[in-house]
Order: structure tokens, then C-alpha cells, then sequence
């Protein structure tokens, strides 16, 4: 790509961050998601620095200001209200001075502060926004162990899809059998007013997403009770790889700000969860795979969950592993990388996280396998990515074979994301 071509593109990007800007948090998008979600946020701090660093750390700090007393930090924060969305606050009743959702989202938190605070060129904002921030995504990391760790395996559960970012995965299939359906509340789904519902999760997947909320708006959203309660209890590799790796950075801000006792915490348990995560390895996909702690074995479900766990610093003939595997993919879909294997009969090339490629974990994944040394594949990713924006514009995910634009337009953490692979090559 051209100088001025790049120049073209980041200006394009640039004005789609500014249109989802609500002065102190942006939202996903305009109409489909009019709230503040929780790594959305975090990731689309990283493109908001490109022009304006103090803008990028409130991003943060607005999310951190809903954080709940324990340590949690919810996945949507309804700033506002909008009847746009379902289900809004009056579905999840958490009872917090502004209204939240009551789960929350891989925590990248940590991998963005310090990214943020490594390129700052004001040094002396950063290292004030970052001091704030370092306890409570310490209070975060703290809390997810406490909570969702029961038996201190040194890896942590999801209670519900939503909470790993991949909504409707496959790897959610075998257990949301087990999630029953009855008495969940009459309700209208908004997000297929806006999108396309063959593009969409199902009907019955989402009266499951809404039993779950409803169950756990029945232990009064009490962290402390809802992993045991819950009949969904996954260990999924990205959303644990994303937390080790968020520790590991947090440990490293930590010590660069004196702060030695977050620092050797958040060391810790990098490292125990990193020793944990060989559990999870599957030598016959190549790549890691989910848990279900229910069952106690590993669901057979090569989804980018396992791929994305790159974004750690696993051990190197994982790494390679996993770039043999992102390669041969490449092999089978145009654009990488897709978030499930095309070769499985239940891939679904424009079906959310069934099979289309999203830009966030593109990113992440390429980022991992470069620090592993795996340049090439590195770069196959991020021009993949950069072909998706060309070809179809700043769009929620795409189809993986043609590289159709897919959900909602104008995506924030998509155009977030595109400065980042720019700025990169
Ligand atoms: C969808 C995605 C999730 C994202 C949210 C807002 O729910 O699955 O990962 O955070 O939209 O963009």
C-alpha cells in the first residue's frame, strides 16, 4: 500500500472513532450498540491515542469508573438510556448507581494501559493515568481468580458466552444444551432490526443467553455464587490467554511505575496460568481448545479461541504450532483469520463467530505470533485484514471466503484496529 494510500485510510479512520465519540467513552456502533462495552473500549483506545492521548486514557478510566466494589468490571455500561438494545438495564437489574450488565469481557485492560503507556509521547500524563488505573485492573485480575477459579487450577471459567466476545460460538454448543429454556421472560430481540438474523445467533440460543441472566439476577449478581450455580462454566484459551497476557503487562507497568506489589502478583499469576494452559492443548488440532469444567473435558471445537491464546507468551513450539495452523487455514479461506475452521461441517462463513473474521483478534493473534518470532504469518494476518477494510469498509466482521462486509457498519474497534495494522507495517 501507497504512502498516501495508508494516509487515506487512517483519515477514514479517524472520522469513524469521532462519529461513535461520546466525549468521555465512544460505543461500538451507532443504532446496534448504543452503549459503552467493556473491550471494545479498551482495544479502541489503543486507535484514539493516534490523535489524542489524554482522550484515549479517559476511554479507560470511564469504564474503570463502573467497576463494582469486588473487583469486577462489567461488560456493557449503559451510560445512557436507548431503547435500541436488548436486554437493556431493566432485564439485568444489577442495581448499581449506573446501570451495568452484570458480566463481564476479556480483560484486556491491562495489555492496552501498558501499550498506551509504552508509546506515550507525554510521558508524565501517562505515567499519572496509568498509576490511577494500575489498582483497580490489579482489583479486576484479582477478582477474576477469587471468583472464578474455585479450586485454584490457575485458569479461570466464563459463566456466559457473552463474556468471552465470542457470542455465539461453536464451542458453547455442547454445553448451552445443558442451559434450559423455561421460564424465561417474553422479550423482542433489537439486534436483528439492524442486522441481518441469518447473520446473527439463533432464537434458541438466545433464550439461553436470557435463562443465564435471569438465573444470576437471581443469586443477586453475587460474583462469590454465580460459577458454581451456573450450569455453563467454560475455560476458554483466548479469554484466559488474553487475562495471563494482561497480568504479565500490568506486572511490567507495575515495576516501571515502583508499584512491586501489583507487580508481583500480577507475575504470579501469569505464570501459574500459563503452566495451567497445557491443559488445555490439543495435539491433534494444533491449537488449544475449551474446557468445559462441567464435564471436565475438552470440547472438540477448533475455534480462533484457541488460536487467539498466541496472544500469550505460551510456550515456542506452541506458538509455531499455532502458526502451522493459522497457514493452513489460509489454505481454506481467503481472509484470515476465520473464527472457526471452514473444514468443520458446523462453520458458518456469515454467522457471527461461527466462521466470519473479526478484525480485534486479528490483531491480537498477529501481535502474539510477531513477539514469537513467527514474522510471516504475522504479516499475512495483517494484510488480510488490511484487504477486508479496502475491499468492504470498517465493518462489525466479514465473510472469511469472499470478504463480504457483515453486522453493523462503521465499527469503532474495527477502524481502531486498522490504525494499529497501519501503523505496524
Ligand atoms: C458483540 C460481540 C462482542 C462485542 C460487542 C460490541 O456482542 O460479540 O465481542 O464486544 O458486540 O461490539
Amino acid at each position: 500500500m501507497t504512502a498516501s494510500a495508508a494516509k487515506d485510510i487512517i483519515a477514514r479512520a479517524v472520522e469513524v472513532l469521532k462519529e461513535n465519540d461520546h466525549g468521555d467513552y465512544t460505543v461500538p456502533t451507532k443504532g446496534l450498540y448504543p452503549f459503552q462495552w467493556n473491550w471494545d473500549s479498551c482495544l479502541t483506545a489503543l486507535g484514539l491515542a493516534h490523535y489524542d492521548e489524554a482522550r484515549a486514557w479517559t476511554e479507560i478510566e470511564t469504564l474503570f469508573a463502573h467497576q463494582w466494589p469486588d473487583g469486577m468490571v462489567p461488560h456493557i455500561v449503559f451510560h445512557v438510556w436507548n431503547d435500541g438494545y436488548f436486554p437493556g438495564p431493566e432485564v439485568w437489574r444489577t442495581g448499581r448507581p449506573t446501570a451495568t450488565s452484570g458480566i463481564t469481557q476479556p480483560a484486556v485492560a491491562g495489555f492496552a494501559v501498558r501499550r498506551l503507556f509504552d508509546r506515550a509521547r507525554d510521558r508524565k500524563l501517562a505515567a499519572a493515568r496509568a498509576r490511577a488505573l494500575l489498582p483497580r485492573i490489579d482489583a479486576w485480575h484479582r477478582c477474576f481468580y477469587e471468583n472464578r477459579d474455585p479450586k485454584g487450577e490457575g485458569l479461570v471459567a466464563i459463566v456466559h458466552p457473552w463474556e468471552s466476545g465470542r457470542d455465539n460460538s461453536i464451542d458453547w454448543d455442547e454445553a448451552f444444551e445443558r442451559v434450559p429454556t423455561e421460564g424465561v421472560e417474553p422479550y423482542t430481540r433489537r439486534d436483528t432490526l439492524h442486522a441481518d438474523p441469518a447473520h446473527r445467533p439463533t432464537q434458541a440460543q438466545y433464550d439461553r443467553y436470557l435463562w443465564l441472566v435471569q438465573h444470576f439476577r437471581g443469586l443477586g449478581w453475587d460474583n462469590a455464587r454465580l460459577h458454581d450455580a451456573s450450569p455453563f462454566q467454560i475455560v476458554d484459551p483466548g479469554f484466559n490467554a488474553i487475562l495471563i497476557r494482561a497480568c504479565a503487562d500490568l506486572a511490567d507497568l507495575a515495576e516501571a511505575l515502583g508499584e512491586t506489589r501489583i507487580a508481583d502478583a500480577n507475575r504470579a499469576r501469569a505464570v501459574r496460568g500459563l503452566a495451567a494452559m497445557e491443559r488445555l492443548w490439543s495435539e491433534a488440532h494444533g491449537q488449544y481448545l475449551c474446557l468445559d469444567r462441567i464435564t471436565g473435558k475438552l470440547v472438540d471445537s477448533a475455534s480462533v479461541g484457541g488460536i487467539l491464546a498466541a496472544f500469550a507468551a505460551i510456550p515456542q513450539a506452541r506458538a509455531a504450532a499455532i502458526a502451522a495452523t493459522v497457514e493452513r487455514l489460509a489454505g481454506k479461506a481467503r481472509h484470515v483469520v476465520p473464527s472457526h475452521d471452514p473444514g468443520d461441517p458446523r462453520f458458518d462463513a456469515k454467522r457471527y463467530w461461527r466462521g466470519p473474521v473479526w478484525l480485534v483478534v486479528n490483531y491480537m493473534v498477529a501481535d502474539g505470533l510477531l513477539a514469537a518470532g513467527h514474522v510471516e504469518v504475522a504479516r499475512r494476518i495483517t494484510q488480510s485484514s488490511l484487504d477486508l477494510i479496502t475491499e468492504s469498509g470498517f465493518a462489525e466482521y466479514y465473510d472469511p471466503l469472499t470478504g463480504e462486509p457483515l453486522g453493523g457498519g462503521r465499527f469503532t474497534w474495527t477502524a481502531a484496529m486498522v490504525i494499529e495494522f497501519l501503523r505496524e507495517m
